[in-house]
């Protein structure tokens, strides 16, 4: 393992040996993920006495985070998981249009709250925002974890974000390069040559 790589807590995965610097720890994460949950929870608390909650996370990259975050809202919700890529295979910048699975018909008069990993070009959450009002929700909403620190992303609507982070590619917590590093516990920079 690389002497630069420090890991948050006792857990060395396979996948930091590609890892040039970590950007944020798990232990970091885990506390910023409660504080999201809280504004979220604070925020959801008056809405789902008037009508039902649906949180509609994009795959693949937020099932950690969404996993974390669920255990943190006590409100009645469902899940609709929807699949969405826009940087299929081996790419580290986005191929601009992403390309979006179906969205349930039926979120007519609910609480629609969008979850994804990470804005960048912001494609994938205006794509599925707009999808999504399309079929007159009460309301609609997103949260990411990060967001690039790039006009495009901080151009998005985007009503919860976790962290901002410099215009890096980065890996970890459910985000992945060619479908690798979604298992590692932190979010990390990974190394020029694992690319
Ligand atoms: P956008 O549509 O360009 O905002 O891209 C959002 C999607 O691209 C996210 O859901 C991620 O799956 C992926 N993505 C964007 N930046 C990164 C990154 O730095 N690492 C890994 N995946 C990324
Ligand atoms: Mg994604």
């Amino acid at each position: 393992m690389a002497e630069s790589v420090q890991t948050a807590a006792e857990t060395v995965h396979d996948v930091h040996r590609d890892i040039d610097r970590i950007l944020i720890g798990r232990e970091e994460i885990a506390r910023r993920v409660e504080e999201l949950a809280e504004a979220i929870r604070g925020d959801l608390e008056p809405l789902s006495r008037d009508a039902e909650i649906v949180l509609v996370p994009i795959l693949t990259g937020s099932i950690i985070f969404l996993a974390d975050l669920i255990r943190h809202l006590p409100q009645k919700l469902r899940i609709h998981m929807l699949a969405a890529s826009s940087y299929a295979g081996r790419r580290t910048k986005s191929s601009g249009e992403p390309i979006v699975g179906s969205l349930p018909e039926d979120l007519k008069g609910k609480h629609v709250l969008i979850v994804d990993d990470i804005l960048d070009s912001g494609t994938t959450i205006r794509r599925i925002r707009a999808e999504v009002e399309r079929r007159r929700p009460r309301s609609v909403r997103a949260c990411v974890l990060l967001r690039k620190d790039i006009a495009s992303a901080l151009s998005t609507k985007c009503e919860y974000i976790g962290f901002e982070i410099p215009n890096e590619f980065v890996v970890g917590y459910g985000l992945d390069y060619d479908g690798y590093y979604r298992n590692l516990p932190d979010i990390g920079v990974p190394k020029k040559e694992a690319l």
